[in-house]
């Protein structure tokens, strides 16, 4: 496994893998690499032969200094469990290979402005301009994100289908804990009983699926007793629980095609995600959480 540290090296390596007729896969990371990652390397292999995976904790994307300077960092463990998984290249920049000098941005308010968005100004944008820079220096053809965080999933296709990114997006199925947990670097932030008490996002999601087994499908029923789950888990603060429709993120009042259950609350200082993609086949609802 090569170790790349400068976009120019970066795009020797990868015009040399397409002379070799290489199908080149991406998975962009800000490392400290869990199942969850490894799990988007492994769907990459199934679709093309040369495994590149960034490593960049994205200061452009924190609004926050302080949650940019805790952000976890293990670049030895990352490394040791790319190889394991089957990573061709890291592609590992400093701050200073990536925006020197930068002016130009990336964004889709009417996509950003809430949601994650709102608790977090800024952040979708440093998101999609950092995301936008990386298919432009690695070239894939094939790139997975996680559903974990489906408002940059959703966000991520819409930016390359608007740009005409020549490269093709798969969203991957969230990898849990055995306790039902979202698997996300910023567990490790979990002290005492919040990691316990964060199980309950999980049971949220359940609670709505079994629901919506029964036919209930309006937000305003659907949200309450979800509410009343998360608010069972003590977390510090709900940030939301919304029911929104997959191409727009735009709330809906009761779910269509297809939606996104997503909820986000505060455990102490730790922001956790979750949510729950809902599809109507036929005349049924088909959850994936
Ligand atoms: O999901 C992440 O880890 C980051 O948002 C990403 C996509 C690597 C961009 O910095």
């Amino acid at each position: 496994m090569e170790i790349i540290h400068t976009i120019d090296a970066m795009h020797d390596a990868i015009k040399k893998e397409r002379t070799n007729n290489k199908r080149i896969g991406f998975v962009a990371t800000m490392g400290y690499l869990h199942q969850g990652h490894l799990s988007l390397i492994h769907i990459c292999k199934q679709h093309t032969d040369f495994q590149v995976m960034s490593i960049f904790v994205n200061k452009m994307q924190f609004n926050d200094p302080r949650d940019y300077d805790t952000y976890p960092r293990n670049y030895d463990r990352d490394f040791a469990l790319a190889k394991e998984a089957g990573v061709d290249l890291i592609f590992l920049p400093d701050d200073s290979e990536m925006y020197q000098n930068r002016l130009t941005y990336i964004d889709i308010e009417m996509m950003t402005s809430f949601l994650c968005g709102s608790a977090r100004p800024g952040h979708f944008r440093g998101v999609l301009t950092v995301v936008a820079k990386l298919f432009n220096i690695v070239q894939p053809d094939v790139s997975v994100f996680g559903q974990k965080d489906i408002q940059q999933a959703v966000i991520i296709q819409k930016m390359v289908k608007d740009l005409n990114f020549p490269l093709a997006i798969i969203v991957a199925p969230i990898i849990r804990e055995s306790d039902g947990l979202a698997m996300s670097s910023r567990n490790v932030h979990l002290k005492g009983d919040d990691r316990t008490n964060a199980t309950c996002m999980y049971q949220s999601l359940k609670k709505a699926e079994e629901l919506i087994q029964h036919g209930i499908i309006q937000a305003n029923t659907i949200i309450p007793a979800m509410t009343d789950i998360i608010a069972a888990g003590k977390p510090k603060k709900i940030d939301y629980i919304s029911i929104v429709d997959y191409e727009t993120l735009q709330p809906v009042d009761s779910l269509k095609d297809k939606s996104v259950i997503a909820v986000a609350a505060f455990f102490g200082t730790t922001r956790l995600i979750d949510n729950m993609i809902v599809e109507k086949i036929g005349d049924s609802f088909t959850c994936v959480y």
